[in-house]
């Protein structure tokens, strides 16, 4: 195992809310935190999570998105400009091209709402409880070129109750991303 030399620049990529960001902000700014979040980037201009990115300083795009290409080629310009090592996507709602994540050439990592491989893509609580599923939960991993089909680093499970519905769950699972993210990235770090 190599040790771990200084911290990794961290860019961060959101859609809306921006509350898993929050978190990796403020473990970002902790005591022997592992990352520098240098760059935080929307492929829309009003998503609520770049006030986190303003209120901390990080330099911040929401960008008018127009196509895929013209999104991500801006995007690449800029990862390299701030040298990125590290990609986290956080509610990150647009799939990458292989083309991106071939250029970038550096980890990707990102949150998912359900136990991997269950459930990729969208509607991950209503497909749960529509399956009478025991347990959610949510799952840091890699990305590849396939759609949240990269290696899984950390999961956290919960029970589903029989009073939960999609509103109830996606809270108590939002939870559990805030938790595991930044230790999903920790794992991850210190592992390479
Ligand atoms: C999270 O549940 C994330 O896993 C999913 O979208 C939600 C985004 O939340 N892909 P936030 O923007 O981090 O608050």
């Amino acid at each position: 195992m190599e040790k771990f030399l200084g911290k990794k620049n961290v860019a961060v990529f959101i859609s809306g809310r921006g509350s898993n960001l929050k978190f990796l902000i403020k473990y970002s700014k902790s005591k022997n935190s592992l990352i520098n979040i240098a760059l935080v980037i929307s492929n829309n201009p009003n998503a609520k999570g770049l006030e986190y990115a303003n209120k901390s300083k990080i330099k911040n795009i929401g960008y008018k998105y127009i196509n895929k290409k013209i999104f991500e080629n801006k995007c690449l310009k800029l990862l390299k400009k701030y040298k990125i090592d590290v990609l986290c996507l956080a509610g990150f709602m647009k799939i990458l091209s292989s083309n991106f994540i071939k250029n970038f050439s550096k980890p990707i990592l990102n949150i998912h709402p359900s136990l991997l491989p269950k459930y990729k893509g969208l509607n991950t609580h209503y497909r749960a409880l529509k399956n009478k599923d025991k347990f959610a939960g949510a799952s840091v991993h890699l990305v590849n070129e396939k759609l949240d089909s990269g290696r899984i680093i950390l999961q956290k499970k919960i029970r589903i109750l029989k009073k939960d519905n999609t509103k109830s769950l996606e809270k108590k699972v939002l939870k559990i991303e805030h938790q595991i993210y930044v230790k999903g990235i920790i794992k991850y770090l210190t592992n390479l």
